[in-house]
């Protein structure tokens, strides 16, 4: 395209432009790893600073078997997304908003962190380097994960020498098999999520592993997952495994308050925006789970799930269905609004998008 003859419209240029892409069949996209091509790394010690990094093959990583990380725990993740648009350029999603949540995490967790600028830039140089396995539009997104972790060695409990700061890439699809149909829950009685004074709030490791024994029984009895009181009064709502949670009634949007045992979800944060920009009254406060008999939708949000609809909720034997005619308006409605931005179908006035 280095020379566009006089007469051509912009629409030509766009919808002639081609994109080479990975020889996977991406009508088969799930929520599982799809090795790509390269991968982001950079290290640092204890006291320092990340140096620049660099690509390298994607693969698997030589640690220490008395590594921070293996050993104790000290982990930290993020997700974030890449759309390709019709033109073939490609979208992140508020990408400084998870450099940011990392730093406050690894603040946390005794980690140092990389700097916005160097985590938006390392995601960028992934999300290039691995473009050919962004799905084309429709058909899915790029998941990005950076990882940061204690990789160096230590015996006693202590924060470890050395640190890794690490990205990869796979394409996904939907996050719950149920795809974009309504997923079933459950609350959970036995298992926490979180404590107050913990680190609920952050995205570290150990908040994952330790929901997986509740998760699983959940599924092995047919639900889509589990649905988390507080630890306190095991009364209000806090989120689910992967995903925060809201509740419809009328024009009032009801999500948990951040208090440090919830995850303060980019896609939350997202939502409460775009629909107090759609005119809904939302309130981020104590829900108590009496409030989902008488909801009339439920929708989960995060990065992997986006928005996705609640179509039943058991809470002690007891199962409230919602939406019986399938995807509840209000949650139709916030789907559509947050997809058309990330994937550049709709003007972003907001200056939520970077394109790359
Ligand atoms: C995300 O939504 O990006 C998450 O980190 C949740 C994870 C369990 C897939």
């Amino acid at each position: 395209n280095s020379t566009v003859s006089q007469g051509t419209a912009l629409s030509d240029i766009c919808s002639t432009e081609t994109y080479e892409l990975a020889d996977i069949n991406w009508d088969d996209l799930g929520f599982g790893l799809v090795p790509t091509d390269y991968m982001y790394v950079t290290k640092c010690s204890k006291n320092g600073k990340f140096s620049k990094g660099d690509l390298q093959r994607f693969g698997n990583i030589e640690l220490s078997p008395s590594s921070g990380v293996l050993n104790y725990g000290q982990g930290l993740f993020e997700g974030l997304k890449a759309y390709r648009k019709q033109d073939g350029s490609i979208l992140l999603f508020r990408p400084e908003e998870n450099a940011l949540r990392m730093r406050t995490g690894a603040e946390r967790m005794c980690m140092p962190a990389p700097t916005v600028e160097q985590f938006v830039e390392a995601v960028k140089m992934t999300v290039l380097a691995n473009k050919r396995w962004v799905p084309p539009p429709g058909k899915g997104s790029l998941y990005i994960r950076p990882l940061l972790m204690g990789s160096g060695a230590v015996l006693g409990l202590a924060p470890a020498p050395e640190y890794t700061f690490l990205i990869y890439v796979s394409p996904v699809g939907n996050y719950f098999k149920e795809g974009l149909a309504p997923i079933n829950l459950v609350v959970e009685n036995e298992f926490h999520r979180a404590t107050p004074g913990g680190t609920g709030g952050i995205k570290t490791i150990g908040n994952y592993a330790s929901v997986l024994k509740a998760q699983s029984a959940a599924k092995a009895k047919g639900y889509s997952d589990v649905l988390y009181l507080d630890s306190v009064h095991k009364k209000y709502l806090e989120e689910v495994s992967s995903c925060n949670v809201f509740v419809v009634k009328g024009t009032t949007i009801s999500t948990p308050a951040i208090k440090g045992t919830i995850l303060p979800g980019i896609t939350r944060k997202s939502i409460i925006d775009v629909a107090c920009n759609l005119g809904f009254q939302v309130e981020e406060r104590l829900v108590s789970v009496d409030e989902l008999l008488d909801a009339d939708e439920v929708f989960c949000t995060g990065t992997a799930v986006v928005v996705s609809p609640v179509g039943s909720i058991t809470y002690l034997g007891e199962r409230v269905s919602y939406g019986k005619t399938g995807v509840g308006a209000v949650s139709q409605q916030l789907f559509s609004s947050l997809t058309s931005l990330q994937m550049g179908l709709a003007e972003d006035k907001l200056g939520w998008t970077v394109e790359l």
